[in-house]
């Protein structure tokens, strides 16, 4: 399974004045716990990390230091996420049918949480990890005032991995250029163009590191596992 990792974020909301994906967490960089379980992951061979150009001598150290043994390719970030994604496909082997794409910021993931998505996405052509919801949501106006309540028990907290097939996923990033479509996660667009997308359970623990808080609970799980 071919695997692509965005990581060109500019961790503006960590307050970081680098890549959040270059902070310590538990002696590491964050980044480096998210390529140790997608190494540890069996389903997966071929790793694709993309990222700022200028953030590249630290990610070849990185993985030097861990040394890794899967295939590695350096991609060139975006100035978004969906951006950054786009360019990932764009620069897959051409034998790839199907690639599962994990936010690096989600150090946490577990190398099972890959494998089942990997193992998923050959029976389907699009699915994510995802968690219920466990607070009550509320749609919200400009004004602070809400507008409504969905029925919590329909609603789904998205994660990464997010797995599809190759040739449906490019279509529906060059539909969402065609139309100016600006979405946070991949499903979106999937979901946007019409096609079906699967929900694998997810992990609680797989949280994406956003802020200095998520920093510290980072640190607490990593120190209580294996
Ligand atoms: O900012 P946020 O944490 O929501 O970003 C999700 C993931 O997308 C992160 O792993 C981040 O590095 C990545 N990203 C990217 N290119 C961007 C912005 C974010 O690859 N331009």
């Amino acid at each position: 399974m071919h695997l692509l990792i965005p990581a060109a974020g500019s961790g503006k909301r960590m307050g970081a004045n680098c890549n959040k994906l270059l902070l310590q967490v538990r002696s590491k960089p964050l980044i480096a716990w998210t390529l140790l379980a997608a190494e540890a992951a069996s389903s997966i061979s071929w790793i694709g990390i993309v990222s700022q150009p200028p953030d590249w001598d630290d990610f070849k150290s990185i993985i030097a230091d861990l040394k890794l043994k899967k295939t590695i390719a350096l991609i060139s970030g975006g100035a978004t996420r969906q951006e950054s994604v786009y360019n990932g496909l764009q620069a897959l082997p051409t034998n790839a049918e199907q690639v599962l794409i994990h936010d690096g910021a989600r150090c946490l993931v577990t190398p099972n949480l890959f494998d089942a998505c990997s193992d998923v996405i050959l029976h389907c052509s699009g699915l994510i990890a995802a968690v219920p919801v466990k607070d009550t949501i509320k749609v919200v106006d400009e004004n602070g005032i809400i507008k409504g309540t969905p029925e919590r028990k329909q609603l789904w907290a998205a994660q990464t991995p997010q797995g599809f097939d190759v040739n449906l996923l490019k279509h529906c990033h060059a539909e969402g250029i065609r139309q100016g479509w600006e979405v946070t996660d991949d499903a979106a667009l999937f979901e946007k163009c019409g096609l079906e997308v699967r929900i694998v359970p997810g992990e609680e623990t797989n949280l994406k590191i956003t802020t200095p808080q998520d920093l510290a609970i980072a640190e607490f799980i990593l120190s209580h596992r294996k």
